[in-house]
């Protein structure tokens, strides 16, 4: 049995909501909310290791030591377009990270990924990097947005998704072996146009009712 490296959220709250993003059934308007629910959700597990430091403060009894999230900085990057819909969840957990985009586009003949922006905060070399994106299908987009955050340093990168396809989890594991994959659901194959099954359809056109 082929062993893939990716962290799988079973909580039952995430899981509810999934089968509810699944259904086709779901408009535009529950689809964004469900989409900022689960990134919310997922902020707790994808946050467990970031370090801590020991803060001297002082509460209405008197003195005290407690912990504190450590200075390395936080940096979200919504894969565009559909990654857009995760940072809201994210942020109102993590309002102190700062938000990188990538814009990367799947051509719909080749699956190809086509990359089109590109902007980060100047320091991201030094940032622990949260790679947002619903859907990891072949996983070209991600191969994609991972080797240009690279290219500029970047050390310490998670690719945290909702519905991963078997395929896609593969390739990152091959390719980018360093970067940890989070999701809420591994989904076992890709049909003849590269849309996992049973996935959710197109991810971007349902968030933002382009269909
Ligand atoms: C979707 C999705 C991922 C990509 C996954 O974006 O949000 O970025 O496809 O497919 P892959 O793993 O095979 O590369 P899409 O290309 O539809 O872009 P859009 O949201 O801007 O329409
Ligand atoms: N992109 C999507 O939005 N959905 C898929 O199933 C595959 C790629």
């Amino acid at each position: 049995m082929e062993q893939l490296k990716a962290f799988i959220f079973d909580h039952p709250l995430i899981q509810h909501k999934v089968t509810k993003l699944r259904d086709a059934q779901t408009d535009t308007k529950n689809f964004r909310e469900l989409v900022e629910e689960l990134a919310m959700l997922m902020a707790y597990e994808v946050t467990r290791d970031l370090p801590l430091k020991e803060v001297k403060i002082d509460t209405p009894m008197g003195p005290a030591v407690g912990h504190m999230l450590g200075d390395k900085k936080i940096t979200l990057v919504p894969v565009l377009r559909a990654g857009l819909g995760m940072v809201p969840g994210m942020q109102s957990i993590i309002p102190q990270a700062r938000v990188g985009h990538v814009g990367v586009y799947r051509d719909h003949d080749t699956l190809e990924p086509v990359e089109y922006y590109f902007k980060m905060p100047s320091d991201v070399a030094d940032s622990e990097v949260f790679i947002l994106d619903p859907m990891l299908a072949t996983g070209g987009s991600a191969v994609a947005a991972i080797t240009q955050l690279k290219k500029r340093g970047v050390k310490h990168i998670r690719w945290v998704c909702i519905i991963a396809a078997a395929e896609g989890v593969r390739r990152l594991n091959e390719e980018h072996p360093d970067v940890e994959v989070f999701c809420a659901a591994l989904d076992p194959v890709l049909n003849d146009q590269g849309y996992i099954v049973p996935g959710l359809g197109d991810a971007g056109d349902r968030l933002f009712g382009t269909k």
